[in-house]
């Protein structure tokens, strides 16, 4: 097959983590006979300073030409790069949610799951970690408070800041209907998290939630409150197959379930709309703090790569490739810095890409 991927490197160790992804994907194309193009593109920091904002229509416009897209991460250190001295529609993080609501990624798929070999890795007590977990964090991505009106005003001589979070019923039954379908391909359960106790936009979440769930009469719905997840999250992640959430919960509940996973460095994610096309990225940041070392993790990065063939390009045994390639290498006892534990190969980024081409 010919496919055309746009790649968004970005800022920080988006550059290494992707030109790893780059280099597994080439060794795929050859073992199993496809072409990939490569459409480079810029998003954010690095945009803003080649460009002046964060991401340019051109820049959109190749994307969407693209049969997906594959980004690394963008963004700086909050408080010290001069990209936050900006106006925050001008800043690096616009220039990604701009591109998320452009390309109508509504539902972003986040996946944590426990490696055995990292389960030294994982910051829980062997008795839960032992148990192992595997579930899916299915986001919503394009609503609430992320693009909801706000403002920064004074009232009466008090500087006062307003952001509001809306979902009418359609964005709601859209992203329900994806974690059905999803958990009928895994184990038949989803926990739709909310805030129904105090929001009204997650009592119509619950409202809307339970309606589709009648449509999938084989997969089990359950609520659960923000709060609660949050905690159930550490004291029981086994307990979850597909976590339906809204936009700011998911933000936040992916980077615990990642954390408790031994480490942000090996999460993927998938963002998709109604199509088959889709925005592939590492669940995890920049990492500002050791871009441009070597040191980063880029498995992150690979896996979101193999999300991408298997969702948009529907390569099952390409993806199954890397998947595999990635378990073997973590058995064979080689470790990027954020999961080494004594005993281990410490090895730096783009040996670990090499080794993971090695054994596709
Ligand atoms: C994520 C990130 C983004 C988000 C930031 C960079 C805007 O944290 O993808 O989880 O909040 O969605
Ligand atoms: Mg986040």
């Amino acid at each position: 097959m010919n496919k055309k991927i746009a790649v968004i490197k970005g800022d920080g160790i988006g550059p290494e983590v992707v030109g790893e992804a780059v280099k597994v994907l080439d060794t795929v194309a050859k073992k199993f006979g496809h072409s990939f193009e490569y459409d480079y593109q810029l998003m954010g920091g690095c945009s803003i300073d080649a460009c002046g904002e964060p991401l340019t229509d051109d820049a959109i416009a190749h994307c969407k030409s693209a049969d997906a897209v594959l980004l690394g991460s963008i963004g700086g250190n909050t408080t010290t790069s001069p990209w936050y001295k900006l106006p925050s529609d001008k800043r690096p993080e616009a220039g990604l949610l701009k591109l998320r609501k452009s390309l109508g990624l509504f539902a972003n798929l986040r996946p944590a799951l426990l490696y055995k070999e990292l389960a030294s890795a994982c910051p829980l007590k062997t008795e839960i970690s032992s148990k192992g977990f595997d579930m899916l964090i299915m986001r919503e991505l394009t609503g609430g408070l992320y693009f909801g009106e706000r403002e920064t005003k004074e009232i009466d001589g008090v500087v006062t800041a307003k952001d509001t979070l809306t979902y009418n019923e359609n964005e709601i039954r859209r992203i329900a209907i994806k974690a059905f379908e999803v958990a009928r391909k895994r184990c038949k359960k989803v926990t739709s998290v909310d805030k129904a106790n105090v929001l009204d936009s997650s009592r119509l979440w619950r409202k809307v939630t339970e309606e589709v769930a009648k449509d999938y009469p084989d997969v089990t719905l359950e609520h659960m409150l923000v709060d609660n997840s949050a905690m159930q999250l550490v004291k029981d992640p086994a307990q979850f197959d597909v976590v339906l959430t809204e936009n700011m919960f998911g933000d936040i509940l992916s980077d615990e379930a990642s954390m408790i996973t031994g480490s942000i460095g090996m999460l993927p994610s998938a963002s998709l709309n109604e199509t088959t096309f889709g925005l592939y990225e590492p669940s995890g940041g920049s990492a500002p703090d050791i871009a441009g070392q070597n040191k980063a993790n880029p498995i992150a990065t690979i896996l979101s790569a193999s999300m991408l063939l298997r969702y948009s390009f529907d390569m099952q045994k390409e993806a199954d490739a890397i998947e595999n390639a990635v378990q073997k290498v973590l058995e064979e006892g080689y470790r990027t810095c954020d999961i080494y534990s004594e005993g281990t190969s410490l090895v730096a980024c783009d040996q670990m890409g090499k080794l993971i081409c090695d054994r596709i």
